[in-house]
């Protein structure tokens, strides 16, 4: 086979990224042989959404995909890898900050094919402006998976795994850590009986500050401030959860000390 034409494939998962992958790739007319997953119940109605063979589990792989994207859990991509039989055909992964060597010396042809967005099962994504960082083994590899994510994406960026590993680092700050404090404040205006609708004009701004110029450029708040007897009332305010304590008390020395950073 050649390793520049992908034509057909297998998805091993079939969670929020192969959800979606799955989907686009069937829309760009690439024909998706299987869906594999651990349980019938989440692989099945994926298959059926994209006419496809399902599995639910590894002994039963098809064995006639051009490539075989793995979409599982970050901790079970190397098992998935050394159980399935790539022969010349080309396995892929889409995690972030799992490096190419995870495939050695199981595959031939291999790479990777990470797709730089936040994806949940059922929500609809803009793919076309969702960057796919790409890397592979060997150039005719790049070449084919530089083909596919051209079917999904028009912001195919060849990285290194130190270079993806980074942007995966930047995105768990910009993403997950964020919602998360999202989710935080959230929690500390329910448990007042108090609206979340409150805070989602003040999310929309922050976001689109940090969007417009350098969010380092327009940091507000206490911390910032020096307003200690603020910080030391909230603090106060958290006595029933030392962790999150710490976490204001963390946040707030790292906002400080980032502004220190950028006035010398
Ligand atoms: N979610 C995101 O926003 C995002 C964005 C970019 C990249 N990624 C990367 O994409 C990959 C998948 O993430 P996800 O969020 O889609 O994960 P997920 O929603 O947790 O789904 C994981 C899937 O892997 C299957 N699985 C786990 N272990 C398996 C095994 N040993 N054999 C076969 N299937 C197995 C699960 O099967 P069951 O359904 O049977 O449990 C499930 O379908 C990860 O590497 C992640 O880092 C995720």
């Amino acid at each position: 086979m050649s390793q520049q034409n992908i034509q057909s494939v297998v998805i091993i998962g079939a969670g929020n990224v192969a959800w979606h992958v799955a989907r686009k790739l069937d829309e760009a007319g690439i024909h998706i042989l299987q869906i594999v997953s651990r349980s019938l119940s989440s692989s099945k109605p994926l298959a059926d959404a994209v006419h496809a063979q399902y599995a639910g589990n590894l002994h039963s792989v098809n064995r006639n995909a051009d490539a075989y994207i793995i979409s599982v859990s970050d901790d079970a991509i190397s098992k998935v890898i050394r159980d399935v039989e790539f022969d010349d055909h080309i396995a892929i992964h889409t995690a972030g900050s799992v490096t190419v060597e995870v495939f050695q010396p199981f595959a031939r042809h291999y790479g990777i094919l990470y797709p730089l967005q936040t994806f949940t099962k059922g929500r609809d994504v803009e793919f076309r402006e969702v960057p796919f960082l790409i890397e592979a083994s060997d150039p005719d590899t790049l070449s084919g998976i530089r083909k596919l994510a051209g079917l999904l994406s028009d912001h195919v960026v060849e990285t290194s795994d130190m270079e993806r590993c980074r942007i995966h680092l930047a995105a768990v700050f910009a993403c997950n850590f964020t919602n998360h404090m999202f989710a935080v404040a959230e929690m500390i205006l329910k448990q007042a009986g108090l609206s979340y609708e409150l805070l989602k004009p003040l999310m929309r701004e922050t976001l689109k500050k940090a969007m417009e110029g350098s969010p380092a450029d327009v940091q507000t708040g206490p911390a910032i401030r020096g307003n200690f007897e603020v910080m030391d009332r909230h603090i106060a305010m958290l006595e029933r959860d030392p962790e999150l304590q710490e976490l204001y008390r963390l946040i707030s020395k790292n906002i400080a000390s980032a502004e220190k950073k950028t006035k010398h």
